[in-house]
């Protein structure tokens, strides 16, 4: 009985948990807070608990130390760090900061606190053009994705992003042709992608948004059949929340107050997985509230400096 153990001990050490959207669906049963990245750095701000346990990835559990340094953050399986943050380290950043010097550095969130420190703002999928554009400058840096950053680009006039080569492997394993054959398969249906994926796949996409972005938008929408071009647990969520095999109530979740409750939500394949985001169970979150384990521990310097990054990123959202 993993989701009453968990409960009772929610309760008994005032701790909280929240759950990225990538995550396995048994996680939402414990969860107090389910979202994208910059929800959850939110709710890691404003939380009262003395812990906050994070299904998440690494650099999720870490920014959630930075914004609330007096609470114990636990990570409960070290193993799920995030790939992409992990393709850039400090050293990587300062030489390409050299290659263009004087330019504001914009950092994606999926960073290192090290990463994090060293740049002039953060950002997240859902406000990464918003913080561009609040810049006002011709040219910017970003880091450590790409394919973020070149969307970003794409949709702000006369703005020059210079990329840092980082990606997602998740997200770059949709193709085009995945959509032009799923758009064959399912005639009428609309296609919704990450902007972390190729920009042949953004530009093949009826809308492009964050993870919070694509689930606003199926909930609102009039369509019934929708292509999901992201990671598995959206798609996971939506069928969940508003597919037609089984409707959330509209008391569990508001946006189903908005849907027809017969949508269909299909993965555009079915190995879009982050891997590392799939690794805690709730015999995983039980031990990591049991024992506190693992603990999240930022060096404070890098923190304090890190959380400049993020808050003017917050400033601005
Ligand atoms: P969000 O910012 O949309 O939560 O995405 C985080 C992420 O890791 C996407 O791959
Ligand atoms: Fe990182 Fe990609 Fe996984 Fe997101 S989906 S956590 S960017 S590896």
């Amino acid at each position: 009985m993993p989701v009453q153990k968990i409960n009772k001990l929610k309760k008994e050490k005032n701790a909280v948990i929240l759950a990225h959207c990538y995550q396995n669906l048994e996680v939402d049963e414990v969860a107090d807070y389910v979202g994208d990245s910059l929800y959850l750095s939110r709710m890691a701000a404003e939380t009262d608990a003395d812990i906050i346990v994070f299904a998440g990835v690494f650099f999720m559990a870490q920014t959630a130390k930075i914004l609330s340094p007096n609470k114990k953050v636990l990570l409960p399986r070290l193993e799920s760090g995030c790939l992409m943050a992990d393709m850039v380290n400090p050293a990587q950043l300062r030489e390409f900061k050299a290659k263009h010097p004087g330019l504001p550095v914009v950092c994606y969130v999926n960073s290192t606190a090290g990463v994090k420190s060293e740049c002039d703002i953060c950002c997240t999928s859902s406000n990464a053009v918003k913080i561009v554009k609040s810049l006002n400058a011709k040219e910017v840096l970003f880091l450590p994705d790409t394919y973020l950053g070149k969307y970003v680009e794409s949709q702000l006039d006369g703005v020059n992003v210079i990329t840092y080569p980082g990606f997602c492997p998740t997200h770059l394993r949709i193709r085009p042709e995945d959509v032009i054959s799923a758009r064959k398969k399912h005639p009428g249906a609309l296609v919704l992608a990450h902007p972390e994926c190729h920009k042949a796949v953004a530009d093949l996409a009826d809308y492009v948004g964050s993870t919070t972005g694509i689930m606003d938008f199926a909930a609102k929408s009039s369509a019934k059949t929708f292509i999901i071009a992201t990671e598995k647990g959206v798609a996971d969520r939506l069928q969940r929340d508003f597919g037609s095999r089984h409707c959330e109530p509209a008391e569990v979740n508001p946006l189903a107050k908005q849907s027809s409750h017969s949508k269909e939500f299909i993965l555009i394949k079915e190995d879009i997985v982050c891997p590392n985001m799939k690794w805690h169970t709730l015999d995983d979150i039980y031990n990591s509230l049991e024992f506190e384990q693992h603990e999240i521990t930022v060096d404070e310097d890098i923190a304090a400096k890190a959380l400049g990054s993020i808050e003017r990123m917050m400033e601005v959202s």
